[in-house]
C-alpha cells in the first residue's frame, strides 16, 4: 500500500513537473505578434519592456518571437540556437544603437550598459523558457 502511494506521488510529480514545449505565451498576429509580458517575473518584464522600444524601430518583434517558437531565425533560416542568437543578439544591439563610442560621458555609457544588458537578459532568459 505504501509503495503504491509512492507510485502514484511520483507519478503525479511527474506529471506536473514535465513542461510542455512552446510554453512561451504570445499575442497579436502578424506584424502586431509579441509575446504576452504578462507571463514574465517582474525584472523580466521590465527589461522586456526596455526591448520592446528598443527593437522594434526597424522590424515588428514578430522576427524575434518567430525565432524562439519555431527554433527557426525567419530571416537567415539558421536554427536558433544558443550560438545564433548571441550572435543575432550582438548584431542587432550595434543596429539598435547600443554602442559605446570613445567620447560618450560615464552616464551615457551606464544607460547604454544597462539597456544592453535588460535586453540580453530578456533573450537569454526567452531560450531558457523555449527549450525547457
Ligand atoms: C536599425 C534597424 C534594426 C534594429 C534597431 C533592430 N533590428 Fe533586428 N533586424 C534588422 C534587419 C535589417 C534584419 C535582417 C538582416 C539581419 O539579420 O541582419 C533583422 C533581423 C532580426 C532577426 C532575425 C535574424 C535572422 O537571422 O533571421 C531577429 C531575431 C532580430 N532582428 C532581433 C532584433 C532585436 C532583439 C533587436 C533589438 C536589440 C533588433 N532586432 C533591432 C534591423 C534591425
Amino acid at each position: 500500500m505504501r509503495s503504491l502511494v509512492i507510485i502514484i506521488l511520483t507519478c503525479l510529480v511527474t506529471v506536473w513537473s514535465t513542461p510542455s514545449l512552446a510554453e512561451l505565451r504570445v499575442v497579436g498576429k502578424g506584424e502586431t505578434l509579441r509575446f504576452d509580458s504578462s507571463q514574465f517575473p517582474p525584472e523580466i518584464k521590465r527589461s522586456y519592456d526596455v526591448m520592446a522600444v528598443r527593437c522594434s524601430t526597424c522590424h515588428s518583434q514578430h522576427r524575434i518571437v518567430m525565432a524562439y517558437i519555431t527554433g527557426v531565425a525567419p530571416v537567415s533560416k539558421k536554427p536558433f540556437d544558443n550560438d545564433v542568437m548571441k550572435i543575432t543578439t550582438f548584431r542587432m544591439l550595434r543596429k539598435a544603437g547600443l554602442t559605446l563610442p570613445e567620447g560618450l560621458s560615464k552616464e551615457q555609457r551606464k544607460v547604454i550598459i544597462e539597456e544592453r544588458r535588460a535586453i540580453a537578459s530578456v533573450l537569454n532568459y526567452l531560450m531558457d523558457e523555449s527549450t525547457r
